[in-house]
């Protein structure tokens, strides 16, 4: 009785460590050694890249959770140049991962390795970073004027001088504009993404672009819509005004 109680103890005991080691203590005591979590204040001294970094670069070529997690386990075990998702500059700085062979048991490697996809580099955040950054229209001429953002800096200007009935109109148009063009914005990140995740890995180039000219048509729409908005926009505006948005405040 005695024998098997203490087995039972054993087992439980041993259970409670393997529970208690959360992927974040797996992180502390087994990486955060050489990497940080994010970049940290001093680069000078780091000896890995951060985790947000390299998280980034793991879903650049590897969306999928599952490929991605297989990814980080082989290579904290088998690190190589060939291997390697991040840039070339940050391999010829810190030199190739050493081997953590040894140091960690498979089971911890993969708790960490799926902590990491889903703790950095947040594919949502940086969709919507996407939509800020990338204008999705196809003419990006400074000679096409983009109405709705000079509006938004002049809305009150007494020079100006929107009126009631103007601001409504033109309220109308920047939501509908708006509403469209992210809805553009988001389907060309995606299919962005899907057009490297093809390329990286070793699609021929014949069969990525169909998904090519999705983008492209994509842009053409946008454009579309931005033109029909400077069209609108001169309806709603005199021509004084026009002028004057045009023109440096
Ligand atoms: C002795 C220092 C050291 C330790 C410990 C270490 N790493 Fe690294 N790691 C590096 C260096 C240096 C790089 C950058 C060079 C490279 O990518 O091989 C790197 C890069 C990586 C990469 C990017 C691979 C790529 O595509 O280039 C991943 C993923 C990674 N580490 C995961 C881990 C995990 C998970 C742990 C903890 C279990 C860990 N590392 C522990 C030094 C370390």
């Amino acid at each position: 009785m005695r024998v098997i109680t203490t087995a039972i103890l054993g087992v439980c005991l041993c259970s409670t460590t393997l529970l208690s080691n959360s992927a974040d203590d797996i992180f502390q005591q087994k990486c955060s050694t050489c990497h940080t979590k994010t970049a940290p204040q001093n680069r000078a001294d780091a000896l890995a890249p951060p985790f947000s970094g390299v998280v980034k670069h793991v879903k650049m070529r590897y969306p999928d959770r599952d490929r991605a997690v297989a990814f980080i386990v082989d290579y904290v075990m088998h690190p190589s140049e060939e291997k390697s998702v991040c840039n070339k500059s940050k391999l010829k700085r810190f030199g190739i991962m050493p081997s953590q062979k040894g140091a960690i048991t498979q089971h911890e490697l993969e708790i960490v390795a799926k902590w990491m996809f889903d703790n950095f580099a947040n594919t949502n955040k940086i969709a919507k970073k996407g939509i800020k950054m990338k204008k999705p229209f196809l003419i990006e001429s400074t000679q096409l004027p983009h109405y709705i953002g000079l509006l938004k800096d002049r809305w009150d200007d007494k020079k100006l001088d929107l009126n009631d009935k103007q601001k409504l109109a033109l309220k109308h148009l920047e939501k509908d504009t708006v509403t469209s063009v992210k809805q553009i914005s988001k389907k060309i990140e995606s299919l962005e993404i899907k057009i490297a995740h093809l390329s990286n890995n070793m699609t021929p180039y014949q069969e990525i672009m169909p998904t090519v000219k999705e983008v492209g048509q994509l842009k053409i729409e946008a454009t579309q819509i931005h033109l029909r908005c400077l069209e609108k926009t001169r309806h709603i505006l005199t021509k004084e005004q026009i002028a004057l948005l045009t023109t440096k405040k």
